[in-house]
């Protein structure tokens, strides 16, 4: 299937009804959960002009470990409970972080890196088997509006096969 190039709305509701349809054209034919993964986090890249980094990092253990995602190089293991995706984790609910630097245990990745949040990927019974991980370099890029959205968004992915 060939990318067609498309025009999100700035209105977030449509916006996230855009952005739940592209998902779902791109992941929802395919049940191995590396392609879901990869063709998710480019389709959320390519909705976010200003993200310079979208990806998720899966539960192994006692660690996060980075899969598919797009932008810079990024730190391959993070600790239960460490930088946003970690509490994230620890605290089972999804971060908002307008400005990274006054966020005590932030991870940097990329110094131009401003604002995070970061959206646990969870099972039908709610347990979390990993997180969304979305940077900006704008200060304050992500609203709670987009906390709402991308939890509704991530739903869809709960559908890949239940080795998770
Ligand atoms: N900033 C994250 C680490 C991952 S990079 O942003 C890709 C954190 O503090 O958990």
């Amino acid at each position: 299937m060939s990318y067609i190039e498309i025009q999100y709305p700035k209105e977030k509701p449509a916006f996230y009804t855009l952005l739940k349809e592209q998902i779902a054209l791109y992941t929802g034919s395919e049940s191995n959960k590396t392609a879901v993964l990869a063709n998710a986090s480019a389709v959320i890249a390519q909705a976010f002009a200003d993200a310079n980094w979208v990806g998720f990092y899966l539960i192994d253990g006692n660690d996060l470990v980075v899969g598919p995602f797009q932008g810079k190089p990024a730190v391959s293991r993070i600790g239960y409970g460490r930088g946003v995706c970690g509490t994230a984790w620890k605290e089972n609910r999804s971060q908002v972080v307008e400005d990274v630097s006054c966020f005590a245990g932030h991870i940097a990745c990329d110094c131009n890196t401003h604002s995070e949040i970061v959206i646990p990927l969870r099972r039908a019974d709610g347990t979390i088997w990993g997180v969304l991980d979305m940077d900006s370099v704008l200060p304050a890029y992500f609203t709670d509006e987009d906390r709402v959205g991308l939890e509704q968004t991530v739903e869809l992915l709960k559908y890949i096969p239940k080795n998770i």
